[in-house]
């Protein structure tokens, strides 16, 4: 039956990407594979040209964390619209004897900052502040977080990771089509917050295929290779960094580069049935809201006859809605505001707050707060997984926020700054970007991180890894990775086929069920709609990198088909 019913959704899918263009084609620069089995190891990322350096690494003997840090400086040449040197992110490391380990290189809000920086002087929010331009840039945390790794785990000379990122930096990348449309849509943004906007802007509209070529970068990535932490945060990058905020009203200063440090943390830890879930705690918001998704839907046991029925939906979104209530409510940077995790990942506290899902209607949004204790009682980014051959696994997701961040290229230095300030809650109950609301837990305070989704996870059966996970998409992204768990461990579809599946996702507010356009039945929006449900078609939901360890060791590859996204192991 799952085969029948796995081999129906292929037909489905393929023909929906071929009718949405989605798929590659003969004129890419590139030939991209969506799926690849390999016994040894793994790499899946966003664009064909990371992958292979990272396959390179690892064939040349380093381990997932060098071949992580070398594909985290590719992405930065390679895939500009998320990739970078200017942002920041977190990284899931688990050894093959179990030991695992986060590092959290997200971005920090400058000293300069504070909690009203966005608003103007009748408390409303200035619209495009935190998200174009100087002011929107966190302190950017990518560089330190790649040396923080290294230092920890590398076994390869740092220079050799960064080194094939400085030759593709100088000699240019071919543009996939994808590329191509996402630079021309922000060559006027790209134009306005800049006083050049070369490399990425030029007289003519880009092509699939043209050459992206970006020597300063290639000199930045070498001062990198070079002098390590004070390649960028100190020395020449430094000071370009700190010009350029100076002359387009930006506020990081040579202390805020100092004062940057990533941060070892501990993984969540969280079971769904009797698989043992990793993921990112706090300052992202994923870890926590994922094992509460998880543990909501946990408690009917389903099937793949399930798999998006209108009441397996319906069950979600509901479960969602409630989980979000709490994430805006409770979660922020835990080295300034006090996270209530335990009390949050209460299973008794979980199913009670999913007590009131019915199954014939929806609860509206308005009447969903989010949980109460005693509390004295006690959408670009970018993820790629990498499996090696002595089964260490990492699972990154790292990101500028939106394409191309704050579209401020640092001049001279090549790079794109994040505009990861608008993370932050600029004014309670007022959404951001994503349309996420928050609380004074996320508020803005200086040298404070902003609140995350991004949800790097793994997923380990009887000690061995099992499922390396993770997707951008913001506020869907913790939705996006929680349906590949549920489609793969609990339905029991293959990962290629669970990651090209239609995704769905509510979050609470706005009181809305979004769905993947064109990608579910009508039958099944309109009953979805009878329940009660605001359904909205959107763009695709998520871009899922993953790999599956087979019993046998093999990895499974499975690139998302919403993207260039590529997979390939040895
Ligand atoms: O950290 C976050 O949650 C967001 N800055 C992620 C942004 C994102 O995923 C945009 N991508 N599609």
């Amino acid at each position: 039956m799952i085969n029948i019913l796995i081999s129906k959704y292929n037909v489905l899918i393929i023909l929906l990407f071929i009718a949405t263009g989605c798929i590659h084609t003969s004129q890419e620069p590139y030939a991209i594979e969506k799926t690849a089995t390999a016994p040894s190891a793994m790499v899946v990322t966003a664009h064909p040209l990371a992958t292979k350096i990272g396959v390179q690494i690892l064939e040349a003997g380093g381990n997932a964390v060098d071949a992580a840090i070398a594909v985290q400086f590719a992405l930065a040449v390679v895939y500009p619209v998320a990739g970078n040197i200017g942002g920041g992110g977190f990284m899931l490391i688990r050894q093959s004897n179990g030991e695992a380990m986060a590092l959290d290189y997200r971005e920090k809000a400058p000293v300069a900052a504070s909690r009203d920086m966005y608003l103007d002087s009748a408390g409303q929010i200035i619209d495009g502040l935190s998200t174009l331009g100087h002011r929107s840039n966190g302190v950017p945390g990518t560089v330190d977080g790649m040396i923080t790794a290294h230092e920890r785990y590398g076994s390869m000379a740092f220079r050799d990771l960064v080194e094939p990122s400085i030759a593709l930096a100088r000699n240019g990348i071919l543009l996939t089509s994808n590329e191509a449309e996402e630079l021309n849509l922000a060559r006027s943004a790209l134009v306005s917050v800049n006083q050049s906007a070369a490399p990425f802007v030029q007289s003519e509209a880009w092509q699939t295929d043209d050459l992206l070529v970006q020597s300063d970068l290639a000199h930045t990535l070498e001062r990198i290779a070079n002098a390590c932490r004070d390649g960028f945060y100190r020395g020449e990058t430094a000071r370009l960094l700190i010009e350029d905020q100076q002359s387009g009203g930006g506020i990081i200063t040579q202390q805020d580069l100092d004062d940057y440090h990533a941060v070892w943390r501990n993984p969540l830890r969280g079971w769904f049935r009797d698989h043992e879930v990793l993921s990112m705690p706090p300052p992202s918001s994923g870890g926590i809201a994922l094992m509460q998704l998880l543990e909501g839907i946990e408690d009917q046991p389903l099937d793949s006859t399930d798999v998006l029925s209108v009441s397996t939906i319906h069950r979600m979104a509901e479960i969602m809605r409630r989980v979000y209530a709490d994430r805006a409510a409770y979660l922020g940077d835990p080295d300034h505001v006090e996270v209530p995790v335990d009390h949050l990942l209460d299973s008794l506290y979980i199913r009670s707050r999913m007590q009131t899902i019915r199954t014939d209607s929806v609860t509206p949004s308005g009447q969903v707060q989010e949980g109460n204790w005693d509390m004295h009682e006690s959408d670009q980014t970018t993820h790629f997984s990498i499996v090696d051959k002595q089964g260490m696994a990492v699972s990154v997701t790292t990101t500028l926020n939106l394409e191309f961040g704050s579209k401020v290229i640092v001049q001279g230095a090549g790079f794109i700054m994040n505009n990861e300030m608008d993370d932050f809650s600029a004014k309670p109950g007022v959404p951001n970007s994503f349309g996420l609301i928050g609380s004074t837990a996320n508020a803005i305070a200086p040298g404070k991180r902003m609140l995350s989704s991004m949800t790097p996870t793994m997923v380990v059966d009887h000690g061995q890894t099992r499922l390396v996970v993770g997707s951008p998409g913001g506020s869907k992204i913790i939705t996006t990775v929680f349906q590949i768990i549920f489609h793969s461990m609990e339905l029991g579809i293959p990962l290629t086929d669970a990651v090209a599946l239609p995704r769905m996702h509510h979050q609470w507010r706005p009181d809305t069920l979004f769905v993947e356009a064109d990608r579910f039945h009508p039958d099944t929006l309109m009953r979805l709609r009878a329940l009660g449900h605001h359904v909205i078609e959107r763009s695709p939901i998520g871009r899922v990198d993953a790999i599956w360890i087979e019993a046998n060791g093999d990895r499974t590859g499975a690139a998302d088909p919403r993207g260039d996204d590529h997979a390939a192991g040895y």
